[in-house]
Order: structure tokens, then sequence, then C-alpha cells
């Protein structure tokens, strides 16, 4: 018997996708209720030097530029990155900065932050123990972590064929967040995305986990 080979949601696939993104008025919905739940739940400061990992087009890190000092917007899609740029260079911003980053292929920088948000990427990431890890080496100690993704779903969301992770379960995830060091991680459902399928519609909840580096 074979088997179909898996489809990889590669970079290429994100660098074809990045000129339509932004013409995803869920997306920008997403990033806007994801950028207010980031609000309620960490308390932002002009000082806070902020890492946006998978940032896309910049739909989180835009909504929350001007509460922060800086951010750095990292992503492995040039594609996606020519996009940010053209936005920052747009809206004349100058507390943003593009980078292209995989940081399972290079985990350090010489540079260390007090908060590190993503969105929607986390399922993206083959090893879900290391990006964790990364991110405490990344932080500053009181740095927070802030992860907004896909509850665990039935595969249905890209496909079965397709090699993502299927969402996450919360008790999985926090207890993978205290292995990597996070204290306390809190939970909180933040937007639900409703798909067409043969059986009808199905929403796929999407989740914020707030969580602390608390070590001196
Ligand atoms: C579903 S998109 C989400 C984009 C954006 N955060 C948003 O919410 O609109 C996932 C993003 O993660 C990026 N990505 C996937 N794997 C990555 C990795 N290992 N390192 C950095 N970025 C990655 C992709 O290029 C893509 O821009």
């Amino acid at each position: 018997m074979t088997f179909a080979q898996p489809i990889k949601l590669d970079t290429a696939h994100f660098d074809n996708q990045a000129r339509q993104w932004d013409d995803n008025p869920l997306f920008h919905e997403r990033g806007l209720k994801i950028a207010q739940a980031i609000r309620h739940a960490v308390p932002l400061r002009r000082e806070m030097h902020a890492l946006d990992y998978g940032c896309g087009t910049g739909l989180l890190s835009f909504p929350l530029k001007d509460e922060l000092g800086t951010i750095v917007l990292a992503d492995s899609s040039s594609g996606m990155l020519d996009v940010v740029a053209e936005k920052i260079a747009a809206q004349a911003v100058t507390n943003m900065t593009p980078m292209k980053l995989d940081l399972l292929v290079a985990p350090s920088l010489a540079q260390k932050f007090d908060l590190i948000i993503t969105s929607m990427t986390l399922h993206h990431v083959p090893e879900t123990d290391q990006i964790l890890e990364i991110f405490h080496d990344l932080l500053n100690p009181g740095g927070y972590l802030c992860i907004a993704d896909l509850e665990q779903e039935d595969g249905s969301f890209h496909g079965l064929e397709v090699d993502v992770h299927h969402g996450f379960d919360r008790d999985d995830l926090s207890r993978r967040a205290a292995q990597a060091g996070f204290s306390k991680p809190q939970f909180q459902t933040v937007f639900s995305i409703t798909k067409e399928r043969p059986s009808g519609t199905q929403d796929y909840p999407v989740f914020l986990m707030t969580a602390r580096r608390t070590d001196a």
C-alpha cells in the first residue's frame, strides 16, 4: 500500500501567500482581537523590547506598536518580510524592524526581549519543546511569552494531508511551557475561525497563552 507524502507548508508556501495576506479581513480581525487580549493580559510599556515570531505581514504587531518601545518582526519567509518592510516605510514607523529568522536553525540572537508574541505560528513549528526553550532563553527575567494558536482540532483546519500540529491541548502546552522554565501559563479564548465543511460549518477556537520567565 502506498501513502501520499504529507504536504509541508514551507517558506515558499508563505512567500506565495504574502502579497494576498492582508486582503483577508479575518486575518486583520484576528490580529486585532489577539492584540486586545495581550493588552489586557500584559502590562505593556514603552520601554519594552518585543519579538513577534512568525510575524507574517505584522497584523499582530502593528496594532501594538504605539504601546511598546521596539518590536523585531521575525519570520522565515522573505515574502512576508518584504510586505512588512513596505508597511513600515509607508506608515513611517520608527520602532519596528523586520528580521529573517528561523529559530530552529539559528536559535541564538545578540539581543534579549521583554515580550515575545506569536500568532498562528506555533502549529507550523515542528519542535514545540525546542521553540519554547529558545523563547525562554531569549527573554529577560520577568519577560512575557504570549502564544496565540489553535485549540486542539481534528486536523481538518489545514487538512489531514498537511504536516502541521493539529492545534494544541491546553494542559499539554502548559506542561511543556512549565518544563521550559515558564511559570503560571494562563489561557483564554480570543477568537474563533469558522470554516465551511462538507458536514456543515466548523468552528476552530484560538487561545492566547500568557506565561512569564520569572527566574532571576
Ligand atoms: C499562519 S502564518 C501567521 C502570520 C501572522 N502571525 C498572522 O497571525 O497573521 C504563520 C507564519 O509563520 C511563519 N513561520 C512558519 N514557520 C516558521 C519558522 N520556523 N520560523 C519563523 N517563521 C515561521 C510563516 O512564514 C508565516 O508567516
